[in-house]
């Protein structure tokens, strides 16, 4: 009866995940897994499951299962916490493994959220064409609607890009325009973007960078997980990963719940900003 189950490989296990994403549970069961619904599964003693499978099932779920709505960030960094040179180049800090994942995290959700620096710098897709699923739709933050019209966004090709600017900013051909109130220090709440988003249908969301952007949203309570990746690199100057106001002491740092995993030569470090964190 045991060799008759398939074989739970990476690719299987992707299958599960997107599966979970849409609450089918049928092709886990064929290869008896039983998927709990926090992102946790129990595996029949006779299920083929390997070990990239389990990697893959265990830094995937928790999204996938999640309920709506739901938001995750993703950074990439070094070692020493930066996720670019000071003149932006950043590519690139994590490996191939890496890369796969984040397209697999952009094919969970409805919308991937950039701030305007990275749109400038980087010129990104932002499609999954690494990996098998949807395209989520693209959100640019960009208060002052200042971004250079030629980047691949715009083009009009690919998923729809929601630009949000200020009241007063113009929008970019190319993209929907999506005004949003802009506070003091020129900066949207976390939460207004979210809530625009919302109402167009966009509940699950990645915020995928850069830095100052990720922690906005961190700094607003706004994330419900972080998946950090860190790859064994020093840069040694550059553009930092997050930036949070300043704690005097370290009673005060964040210790969130996280399990690790490893992505190729990186590690992943899944960070759960809702369940209890660790004294
Ligand atoms: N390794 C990685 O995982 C990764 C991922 C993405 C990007 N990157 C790199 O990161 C660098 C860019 O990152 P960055 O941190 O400098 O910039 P960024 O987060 O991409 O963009 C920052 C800008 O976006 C706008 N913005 C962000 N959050 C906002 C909010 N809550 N409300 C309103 N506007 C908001 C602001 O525009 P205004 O300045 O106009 O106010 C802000 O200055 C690039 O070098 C890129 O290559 C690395």
């Amino acid at each position: 009866m045991g060799d008759m189950m398939p074989l739970i490989d990476e690719a299987y296990a992707w299958a599960v995940v997107q599966d979970a994403r849409h609450g089918l549970v049928a092709r886990a069961e064929t290869a008896g897994l039983t998927i709990i619904g926090d992102g946790t599964w129990q595996c029949r003693c006779d299920a083929r499951l390997t070990e990239a499978g389990a990697a893959q099932l265990a830094a995937l779920l928790p999204v996938a299962g999640a309920g709506s709505p739901h938001v995750v960030a993703q950074i990439g960094q070094s070692l020493d916490g930066r996720i670019a040179t000071a003149s932006g180049h950043s590519h690139y800090v994590t490996g191939e493994a890496s890369r796969v994942h984040l397209h697999r995290l952009r094919a969970l959700v409805d919308a991937v959220v950039v701030g305007v620096g990275t749109v400038e710098f980087d010129d990104p897709q932002l499609t999954v064409r690494h990996v098998t699923g949807a395209h989520p739709r693209r959100v640019v933050l960009d208060p002052r609607g200042r971004v250079a019209r030629d980047r691949t966004l715009f083009s009009g090709a690919g998923p729809e890009t929601f630009h949000l600017v200020g009241p007063e900013a113009p929008g970019a051909p190319g993209a929907h325009r999506v005004p949003v109130p802009v506070e003091a220090g020129g900066r949207f709440a976390p939460a207004a973007v979210l809530a625009v988003l919302a109402e167009r249908g966009m509940a699950r969301v990645l915020v995928e960078g850069g830095g100052l952007t990720i922690s906005s949203f961190l700094a607003a309570g706004c994330l419900d997980r972080v998946h950090c990746v860190v790859a064994p690199m020093l840069i040694g100057s550059g553009r930092p990963a997050l930036a949070l106001p300043e704690i005097a002491t370290l009673h005060d740092a964040w210790r969130p719940a996280c399990r690790d995993h490893p992505l190729g030569a990186d590690r992943l470090y899944d960070l759960d900003l809702r369940a209890p964190g660790r004294a």
